[in-house]
C-alpha cells in the first residue's frame, strides 16, 4: 500500500520519476554508449599514420572524455540516487517487491557501477601518464562494466512491464527468489536490450557532437570534419535495427497491456484512449528527424556545424527519450508490476481482502484525525488513485468528473469499485478496492472537489 499523504499538487508523483528518470536515462544511456565510443575513438587514433592527425585526434578526445566524466560523474550519479528517493515515496510497494526479488541484482549492479566510476576517473587522469597502450586498456574496462549496468538494470525494469508466467506462479509464496533468472531473463528482456543498445550508440554519438560542434572550422577544419562525421555514424545502428527491434518488443510484450496501443490505433479519430499511440507517433517522428538533422547537418556540412545545431539534436532526442520511457509506464497500466501489483500499490491478490477489511485498516499512515469521511476520502484518493492522478493538475479529477453531481461521481466510483469484467476502465485502471464506506468516502471527498460547497449552493439558489 502506499503512504497516503505523500501528494505532489498539479504535477502528480508519477512525473516526479519520470523528470528524474528522463534525465537519467539520458545520462546513463549515454554513459554505456560513450563508454564504446571513447576506447574506439582512441583506437582509431593510435592507427593513424599521419602523427599530427593522430594527435589533434587524440587531444579533442580527452576533452570529450573530461565531458563526459562530468556529465557521467556527476549528473547521472546524482539522478541515479534521486530515482531511489522517488521510487521509495512514490511506490513503496513495489520498490519493496523489487528489492526483495533482485537484491542480488542490484548488489552486482553496484559493484559494475563502482568499477565503471573508477575506471572512467583513471581514464581522464591518466591521458599521456601511462603507456597508451594500457590507458586504452583502462578504456575497454570502462565499456565492459557500463554495459554490464545496463545489462542488470534492463532485467530489473523489463520484469516490471512482463513478470512471466514462471514468476507469477510463485508470486506472493515467498519463494520468488528461487525463480531469479526466469525472472530477470523475462520475455521482453533481449528485444529492450538491443532496442536500448542502440539508443546508447546514438546517445554516444549525440552528445559526442556536442564535443564536436566546439571544434574551429578555421584552425582546424581537417579534424572537425572526421570528428563529426565519425560521430553521426553511431547514428546508423538505430537508424537500420529500430523500427524491427520495436516490432519484436512489441511482440513479447503481453497481449493485455499491447491491447492499450491497439485501443489507441482504433480510436485515434475519436481521441478515447489515444495518448498512448500519440505519444508512440511522438517517438516515431522525433527518432527520425533527428536521424535526417544529423544527416544533413552534421554528416553532409561538418565544416558549418555549431553548438545550436548539436543542441537541437541533443533536445529532440531528450523528446524521444522521454516520450520513449512514457509510453513503457503507460503500457504496464494499470500495474506497477505486471499482473501482480497495480500502480496504487495494492496486490491483485489482496484486492478482495481490502474489500472486506477496509482499505485504511491497515494502513500505518493515516493520522488519527482521518475520521471524519473526508479526510478518509483524502486518504483513499492519494493512496488508491494519486499514482495516476491529480486533484487539478495532471490528469486532474477534478476536470475528469466534472458536470457530475455527487450522486454521479459516487456512481461512477462504484462502478470502479464493482468493476465488471467488460468494463474498458479495466484496461488501464485498477479496481476501487475498500468497504461500502469507503466507496462513500472517497465519492464524497471527490464530490467537493468537483462541487465545492460554494458553487453548490450557488447553484440551488
Ligand atoms: C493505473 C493508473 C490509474 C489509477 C490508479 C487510477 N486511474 Fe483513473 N484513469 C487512468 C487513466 C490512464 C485514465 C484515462 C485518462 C485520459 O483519458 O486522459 C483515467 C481516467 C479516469 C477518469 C475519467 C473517465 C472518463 O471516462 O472520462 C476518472 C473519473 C477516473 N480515472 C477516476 C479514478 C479514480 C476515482 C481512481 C482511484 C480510485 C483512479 N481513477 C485511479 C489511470 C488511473
Amino acid at each position: 500500500m502506499n503512504y497516503p499523504f505523500w501528494e505532489i499538487p498539479y504535477l502528480g508523483s508519477g512525473w516526479v520519476i519520470g523528470i528524474i528518470s528522463i534525465f537519467h536515462v539520458m545520462i546513463s544511456q549515454f554513459a554505456v554508449g560513450g563508454g564504446l565510443y571513447l576506447p574506439l575513438a582512441e583506437r582509431k587514433a593510435m592507427r593513424m599514420t599521419d602523427r599530427t592527425a593522430a594527435d589533434a585526434w587524440m587531444k579533442q578526445l580527452a576533452g570529450h572524455s573530461k565531458f563526459f566524466l562530468k556529465v557521467t560523474g556527476i549528473y547521472g550519479t546524482v539522478s541515479g540516487v534521486g530515482i531511489w528517493f522517488a521510487i521509495g515515496l512514490t511506490h513503496p510497494e513495489a520498490t519493496s517487491t523489487l528489492i526483495h526479488n533482485f537484491v542480488f541484482g542490484w548488489a552486482i549492479e553496484w559493484i559494475f557501477f563502482l568499477v565503471e566510476m573508477t575506471s572512467i576517473a583513471v581514464y581522464y587522469y591518466t591521458w599521456d601518464r601511462i603507456d597508451p597502450k594500457l590507458h586504452l586498456k583502462v578504456g575497454w574496462v570502462y565499456a565492459v562494466v557500463s554495459f554490464f549496468t545496463l545489462f542488470i538494470i534492463n532485467g530489473i525494469l523489463t520484469f516490471m512491464l512482463a513478470p512471466g508466467s514462471t514468476w507469477l506462479g510463485v508470486a506472493g509464496t515467498g519463494h520468488e527468489a528461487s525463480v531469479f533468472w526466469s525472472a530477470f531473463f523475462n520475455p521482453t528482456y533481449w528485444p529492450s536490450l538491443l532496442l536500448r543498445c542502440c539508443v546508447c550508440a546514438s546517445l554516444a554519438g549525440i552528445w559526442a557532437l556536442i564535443s564536436a560542434s566546439r571544434i574551429d572550422s578555421d584552425s582546424a577544419r581537417n579534424l572537425k570534419i572526421a570528428v563529426v562525421r565519425w560521430s553521426a555514424k553511431w547514428l546508423a545502428p538505430s537508424f537500420l535495427a529500430m523500427p524491427f527491434l520495436f516490432g519484436w518488443y512489441l511482440l513479447m510484450v503481453p497481449s493485455s497491456q499491447r491491447a492499450l496501443l491497439t485501443l489507441g490505433v482504433d480510436t485515434i479519430g475519436t481521441g478515447t484512449f489515444s495518448v498512448i499511440t500519440r505519444v508512440a507517433l511522438i517517438i516515431v517522428i522525433t527518432s527520425a528527424t533527428v536521424v535526417g538533422v544529423t544527416y544533413y547537418l552534421a554528416y553532409r556540412n561538418p565544416e558549418d556545424f555549431t553548438l545550436s545545431h548539436a543542441l537541437a539534436i541533443l533536445v529532440l532526442a531528450l523528446v524521444a527519450t522521454g516520450a520513449g520511457e512514457y509510453s513503457r509506464e503507460m503500457l504496464r497500466k494499470p500495474y506497477v508490476i505486471g499482473q501482480w501489483m497495480y500502480s496504487n500499490g495494492v496486490r491483485v491478490p489482496d484486492a478482495i481482502k481490502i474489500d472486506q477489511r477496509g482499505y485504511l485498516a491497515k494502513s500505518n499512515w493515516v493520522w488519527n484525525n482521518a475520521d471524519t469521511s473526508y479526510s478518509r476520502g483524502e486518504a483513499i484518493f492519494r493512496g488508491e488513485c494519486g499514482s495516476c492522478h491529480t486533484l487539478h493538475g495532471y490528469r486532474p479529477l477534478a476536470t475528469l468528473l466534472s458536470g457530475r453531481d455527487s450522486a454521479n461521481i459516487r456512481a461512477f466510483v462504484s462502478m470502479l469499485h464493482e468493476y465488471k469484467p467488460d468494463s474498458p476502465y479495466h484496461r488501464f485502471m485498477p479496481p476501487m478496492v475498500g468497504t461500502r464506506q469507503d466507496v462513500d468516502d472517497l465519492a464524497n471527498f471527490l464530490n467537493a472537489q468537483v462541487n465545492p460547497p460554494a458553487t453548490a449552493i450557488a447553484a440551488q439558489r
